[in-house]
C-alpha cells in the first residue's frame, strides 16, 4: 500500500443520510479489502448541490458512520467525483463502492477518475435495503394512519395520495426500489417489500466473541427501529458501564402493541443486523421477552441493566417491564442526551417530502 508501511487503506464516500445496514455491509466488504476502512462523507452543501437536501445534518451522518464497527476514520467534506488526490491525502489505496452507477447533477459518473486510474473495486449493493425503500415505508405508514381518521378524511386522503405520486416519481427517479414487486415478501405492517434475511448476513454482521468469566454484562433491550443518533448515543453509555454490551431486540408484534399504528418500519431481522453493524454491541438476543425476567438475567449472567431517556411503557398497561432487574437494584436509567426518535425521523420525512 502507500503511505503507512504495509498497511492497505481503503477509501469510501456518499452522502450516508439515513444510515441502514445497506451501508453498513458495504463498509464490512470494503474492511475484507484491506485493513483500514477510511469514509468521506459528503457535506449537506455538496449533496444539496447534487440530490437536494439530505434528511439528517452531516453532524448526525458522521456520527452515525463512525458508529459502525468496520469503519476505522471518518472524513468530512469528500467531494462528489472522487478524485485521486484525495485518495492520495488519505493515504488510500483504492476506492470502493456498491455496483450501482451514481452520478453527479451534469450526469458525470463520480468515480470516473478513480476507475480510469485502476483504484476503484466494487463489492455488491445489499438488495432489499435502500434510502428510497425505507422513505417509501415511512410514506405508506402515515397514509394507512391517515385512513383510520374520519373527520379529516378527505383532505388527508388527497394529501395521501400526493404522497404516493411523490413516491412512485422518487422511485422512478432513482430506479432502485423494489418496493412491492414481491408480494410473498411484504412486511404485515408497513406493506413493503424487505430485505431477505440469512444465517450467513448475520454470522458476517457478529463478532462471535463470547464474554469472559470476569466481564460486566450489560443488558438493555427495545424496539430499535430505524436505527439512530438517538440509539447510538445510548449504546455508547451504556457499553461503558460494563465490558459486554448484549442487546435485547422485541419481535414485530411486541413492538407493534406499544408503538401502534404500523410501526415498526423495519422487521426483526433487519433491526437485528442494524444492531450488530454498531461497535458498541456484543450480541443482540433476537426476540426478547418485554418484561426483563429471572431466567434471561440468569442465562445471560447479566450485571446492570439499563434503559434511556424515553418513557417505559407497562405491559397491559400495570407491569413494568424492568421489575425484576429493579428488585435485584441492577436497573439504572441512563440519560443518552440526545432527543431523536423514530417517530422524529418519520416527522422529518415528511416535512422534507416536497424535496424528494
Ligand atoms: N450501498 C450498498 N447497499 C445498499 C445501499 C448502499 O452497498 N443497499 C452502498 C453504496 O453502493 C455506496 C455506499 O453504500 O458504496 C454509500 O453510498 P450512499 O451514497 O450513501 O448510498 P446510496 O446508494 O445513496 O444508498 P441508498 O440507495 O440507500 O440511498
Ligand atoms: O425506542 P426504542 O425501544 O428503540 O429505544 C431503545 C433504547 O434506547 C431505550 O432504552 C431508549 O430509552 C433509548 N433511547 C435513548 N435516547 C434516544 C432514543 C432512545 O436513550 N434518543
Amino acid at each position: 500500500g502507500t503511505g503507512k508501511g504495509n498497511e492497505i487503506r481503503v477509501w469510501c464516500d456518499g452522502c450516508y443520510d439515513m444510515v441502514h445496514f445497506g451501508h453498513a455491509n458495504s463498509l464490512r466488504q470494503a474492511k475484507a479489502l484491506g485493513d483500514k476502512v477510511i469514509v468521506g462523507i459528503h457535506t449537506d452543501e455538496e449533496i444539496t448541490k447534487h440530490k437536494g437536501p439530505p434528511v439528517f445534518t452531516e453532524e448526525e451522518r458522521v456520527k452515525m458512520v463512525k458508529g459502525i464497527k468496520w469503519v476505522d476514520e471518518v472524513v468530512l467534506g469528500a467531494p462528489y467525483v472522487t478524485t485521486l488526490e484525495v485518495l492520495d491525502q488519505n493515504n488510500c489505496d483504492f476506492c470502493v463502492h456498491g455496483d450501482d452507477i451514481t452520478m453527479t447533477a451534469e450526469g458525470v459518473d463520480t468515480y470516473h477518475l478513480v476507475k480510469s486510474a485502476n483504484r476503484y473495486k466494487e463489492v455488491k449493493r445489499t438488495a432489499g435495503v435502500s434510502t428510497t425503500d425505507l422513505v417509501g415505508r415511512m410514506l405508506l405508514l402515515t397514509r394507512n394512519h391517515f385512513r383510520q381518521g374520519s373527520a379529516e378524511y378527505d383532505i388527508e386522503k388527497e394529501e395521501s395520495t400526493a404522497k404516493l405520486l411523490k413516491l412512485q416519481q422518487l422511485q422512478s427517479r432513482l430506479g432502485s426500489s423494489n418496493m412491492g414487486q414481491d408480494s410473498s415478501a411484504k412486511s404485515p405492517w408497513t406493506g413493503c417489500s424487505q430485505f431477505l434475511p440469512t444465517t450467513q448476513k448475520i454470522i458476517q454482521f457478529s463478532d462471535g466473541k463470547s464474554p469472559n468469566p470476569s466481564d460486566k454484562i450489560v443488558y438493555v433491550a427495545g424496539a430499535f427501529d430505524l436505527f439512530h443518533v438517538g440509539h447510538l448515543d445510548f449504546l455508547e453509555k451504556a457499553s461503558k458501564l460494563g465490558d459486554y454490551l448484549i442487546v435485547g431486540l422485541h419481535t414485530d408484534p411486541v413492538v407493534n402493541s406499544y408503538k401502534g399504528s404500523n410501526y415498526p418500519i423495519m422487521n426483526l431481522h433487519e433491526r437485528v443486523l442494524s444492531v450488530l453493524a454498531c461497535k458498541f454491541v456484543n450480541e443482540v438476543v433476537i426476540g426478547a421477552p418485554y418484561c426483563v425476567t429471572e431466567e434471561l438475567l440468569d442465562h445471560f449472567k447479566i450485571d446492570i441493566v439499563c434503559h434511556g431517556r424515553t418513557p417505559i411503557a407497562m405491559e397491559d398497561g400495570k407491569i413494568d417491564p424492568y421489575a425484576v432487574p429493579k428488585t435485584r437494584a441492577i436497573f439504572e436509567l441512563l440519560d443518552s442526551g440526545n432527543e431523536m426518535t423514530t417517530e422524529r425521523i418519520v416527522e422529518r420525512i415528511i416535512s422534507h417530502r416536497l424535496e424528494y
